[in-house]
């Protein structure tokens, strides 16, 4: 049974402080969790409890803390860590808001994954296997190597640029093919007279004026790397556009226009034209523009991936509803989004069930916790981002896929890649 819950306060890869999570099982085994936090956050969202105040910018989370070691601590101890649901209900019951505002997501989810784990440990199996049994898949990686939008300070609207390996029989072999056109990326830009300064998700800031641009930069790292475009590699955009929506007009604020929902849409559809690698496009629109997603999603759907997040906040209601509704195709799963592992479980079941896509995430305040790895694996969830090939908090997500998939081989199990109908020749 469950011991003792412990917090502490610690740093993220941002330097902000955030919560780190002990749970001490009734014969001395535990588990371990850090809580990762983002920079452009859905408006509903799980609270992320901040203490304010002058101290480290108010950004402190002692009271986070505290809830842990007083509140959740007594919630908690005697109870069965392998009923990661009912570790999970206490909690969301405890904090009685729906927004878990009161005792703090940050707060809830550290305990959720430090449970998961110390539960793992108590098996004595890794967490892709305590969550996820046989028959696993590795996700198809992608990784955001130019940065812009709030990650960075340039001047591109674009948040994330990313490339993903399609043509591979392992995912050490992808991930080499995503470390090579890295290294080509910084020559190419190099070359070209920018800056190789890193944004918040270990890829490159250079101040390129445009997003075509940008894509441009991509195709050429990806060619003078000795891959093709669209066939060993492809692209995709994460345009987090809720950061250039203005409400009161209800039109984008994007790269020097005014462009209305429509011209928004036009556009997206031409550049996938110029640059047909592109396979998916994150957040096109604002969260506030929910019938924009509609209507993209019916006119391009069937071509490109639409990946909501901002837009749901991987809540299993906002989910149901954009399922319903026809918006996007793909799902962004974010823990720290709403707070607990059985929830973001739920929001899995919900988006599989309905045959949209999942893609697990970071945040881009990251911590050294490769959680969302394992989790991928053991929730067969089919695509993952985490950053570039750089900066510890990013990579370490990407060796744990290293690991996992040689441990898969030792036990003797099916190794895949996602997708597993990938062209194979
Ligand atoms: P965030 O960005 O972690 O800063 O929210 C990630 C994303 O928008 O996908
Ligand atoms: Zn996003």
């Amino acid at each position: 049974y469950i011991d003792k819950v412990k917090a502490r306060e610690v740093f993220d890869s941002r330097g902000n402080p955030t919560v780190e999570v002990d749970v001490i099982l009734s014969d001395g085994v535990r588990g371990r969790a850090e809580v990762p936090s983002g920079a452009s956050t859905g408006e509903k969202e799980a609270v992320e409890l901040r203490d304010g105040g002058s101290r480290l910018e108010g950004k402190g989370v002692l009271k986070a803390v505290d809830n842990v070691n007083t509140e959740i601590n007594d919630a908690l101890h005697g109870k069965d860590p392998f009923n990661q649901a009912d570790i999970d209900n206490t909690m969301i019951k405890l904090d009685g808001t729906p927004n878990k505002s009161r005792l703090g997501a940050n707060a809830i989810l550290g305990v959720s994954m430090a449970t998961a784990r110390a539960a793992a440990n108590e098996q004595g199996v890794p967490l892709y296997r305590y969550l996820g049994g046989t028959d696993l898949e590795i996700p198809q990686t992608f990784h955001n190597v130019i940065n812009g939008g709030v990650h960075a300070q340039n001047d591109i609207d674009t948040q994330e640029f990313l490339i993903t390996p399609i043509k591979r029989t392992t995912t050490r072999e992808g991930i080499e093919m995503i470390a090579n056109t890295y290294h080509t990326l910084k020559k190419v830009l190099h070359d070209a007279g920018y800056d190789t300064g890193l944004g918040d998700e270990g890829g490159f800031a250079p101040n390129l004026k445009t997003t075509e641009d940008a894509v441009k930069m991509l195709y050429k790292a990806i060619e003078e790397a000795g891959y093709k475009p669209g066939v060993d590699i492809a692209i995709a955009i994460d345009p987090a556009s809720s950061e250039f929506y203005d409400e009161k007009t209800g039109n984008y604020n994007f790269e020097g226009s005014e462009k209305t929902p429509k011209e928004m849409a036009d556009y997206y559809e031409n550049l996938v034209k110029e640059f047909p690698a592109i396979i998916s496009i994150e957040d096109p629109f604002s969260e506030d523009d929910w019938d924009s997603f509609v209507k993209f999603t019916k006119r391009m759907g069937g071509k490109i991936q639409i990946v909501d997040d901002d837009l749901v906040v991987t809540n299993p209601e906002i989910i149901r509803k954009a399922v319903k509704d026809g918006a996007g195709n793909a799902i962004l799963i974010k823990l720290n989004q709403i707070g607990t592992v059985t929830e973001t479980l739920e929001a899995m079941r919900v988006a599989r069930k309905n045959n949209f896509k999942t893609m697990i995430s970071h945040r881009s305040g990251e911590t050294g916790d490769t959680f969302i790895s394992d989790f991928a694996v053991a929730t067969n969830a089919g695509e993952m981002k985490s950053g570039a090939m750089a900066r510890s908090e990013r990579v370490e997500k990407y060796n744990q896929l290293l690991r996992i998939e040689e441990e898969l081989g030792e036990a003797g199990d099916r190794i895949s890649v996602y997708p597993n109908d990938v062209d194979k020749d």
